[in-house]
């Protein structure tokens, strides 16, 4: 095993560990023991992890159950958790027993969410094995089903005991999710933080072929700024705002694909990311280098830039109206993350939507 990085959520009470490293899994039982030394552990997993990590849950050497579910988004609703909770009262969990989400963002936030309302909370810990689970859906405790009305409307801010991150685990993930999970890596440098885009520029494609230490950097870096920002604003009144950077763009390519494996989430707000910085530009808010620094990133790392989403871009209403959907929109003023340069994002409330739909206009 390489080092273990530590990252730590300073939330007072709540506090808690990000262990990052490669060969974590194969010690699974002792890392857990940090912060559940006894008690009954159910995992709540998909077919796929399981299918390729099963072996590691023997290591955790105690009363463990499993509940493996079908992969995807539709896991995310209503009718699962339900069955969630049923697998967990059959089990006989009680408050201070374990729920472990090993998986990707969506075990994470339904398994979340699970744990935040049974028996009134339980104790959680986040096993993420997608890129964009370990630098982004693990930390924070945002969980969420989704609902007929929109993805992630029902949910909870819960914070989990511990996040594992085993950087192996990535090694089985397909190219494209793990080209998703590095935009929102990218994402942090472009946020908040120069001298990391920076690095990313000259060392993404050393990430995205999970050079041990290169990956081991990005996730740690990533956990970090993610780590800050939710300690200064846990349930998203200010700063945290800021994590939407290329989201509010994204969500209307996504809602416009209709959330399929068309279009990933982190192909979409990578798509997003440009577009939020083109339209800064645009706005005289960045000069013009700005996001052409941006989509040569995303040329050099093969991901997702908007000349790739042309197909969803061609209907400026109905982008205009997703966008207008927006979690973050106050009393139908549209809320927008844009940059003054490149690790200068900032939040804008009130953007004018003239503006914005000229901007979509032109992208036709
Ligand atoms: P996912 O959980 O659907 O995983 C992607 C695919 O990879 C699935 O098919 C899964 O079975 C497979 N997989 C997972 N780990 C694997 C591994 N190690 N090897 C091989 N295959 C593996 O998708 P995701 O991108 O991890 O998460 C997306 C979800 O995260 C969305 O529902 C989104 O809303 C949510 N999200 C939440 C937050 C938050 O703050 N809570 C933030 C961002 C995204
Ligand atoms: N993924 C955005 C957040 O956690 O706030």
């Amino acid at each position: 095993m390489t080092e273990v990085r530590t990252v730590s959520v300073d939330l007072g009470a709540r506090s808690y560990d990000i262990l990052i490293g490669s060969g974590l899994l194969s010690d699974l039982g002792h890392w857990l023991e940090k912060v559940a030394p006894k008690g009954k552990v159910h995992v709540v997993t998909d077919e796929n992890v399981y299918g390729h990590y099963k072996n590691h849950l023997m290591t955790l050497d105690r009363d463990a159950s499993v509940t493996v579910l079908p992969p995807g988004e539709g896991q995310k609703s209503f009718d699962v958790l339900q069955s969630l909770l049923s697998d967990m009262f059959a089990q006989g969990l009680d408050r201070n027993d374990t729920l472990l989400a090993f998986g990707g963002g969506v075990i994470g936030d339904l398994t979340g969410f699970a744990a935040s309302v049974y028996k009134r909370g339980c104790r959680f810990v986040q096993v993420p094995t997608t890129l964009l689970a370990q630098v982004d859906s693990s930390v924070g405790g945002k969980t969420a089903i989704n609902v007929p009305q929109g993805k992630n409307l029902v949910g909870a801010f819960y914070q989990p005991s511990l996040v594992l991150a085993d950087t192996d685990v990535l090694k089985t993930l397909p190219e494209r999710e793990l080209k998703a999970g590095y935009a929102e890596v990218l994402k942090y440098g472009l946020l908040g933080n120069r001298k990391f885009f920076d690095w990313l520029d000259a060392n993404g494609n050393k990430v995205l072929s999970l050079d041990p230490e290169a990956v081991g950097e990005a996730i740690a870096t990533s956990c970090m700024m993610k780590a800050a920002i939710v300690a200064e604003d846990e349930l998203e009144r200010g700063a945290r705002a800021l994590l939407n950077l290329g989201h509010t763009f994204g969500h209307a390519l996504e809602a416009e694909a209709g959330y399929c494996d068309r279009l990933l989430h982190g192909e979409a707000v990578s798509a997003g990311m440009q577009m939020a910085f083109e339209y800064s530009a645009a706005q005289d808010l960045c000069s013009l280098d700005a996001p052409q620094r941006v989509e040569q990133h995303l040329a050099a790392t093969g991901l997702t830039r908007i000349a790739d989403v042309g197909e969803w871009l061609g209907d400026t209403d109905a982008l205009m109206t997703h966008m207008g959907q927006d979690k973050k929109n106050e009393g139908g003023a549209l809320t927008l993350i844009l940059a003054r340069g490149i690790g200068e994002a900032f939040v804008q409330k009130g953007a004018p939507k003239p503006e914005v739909r000229n901007y979509l206009q032109s992208l036709i």
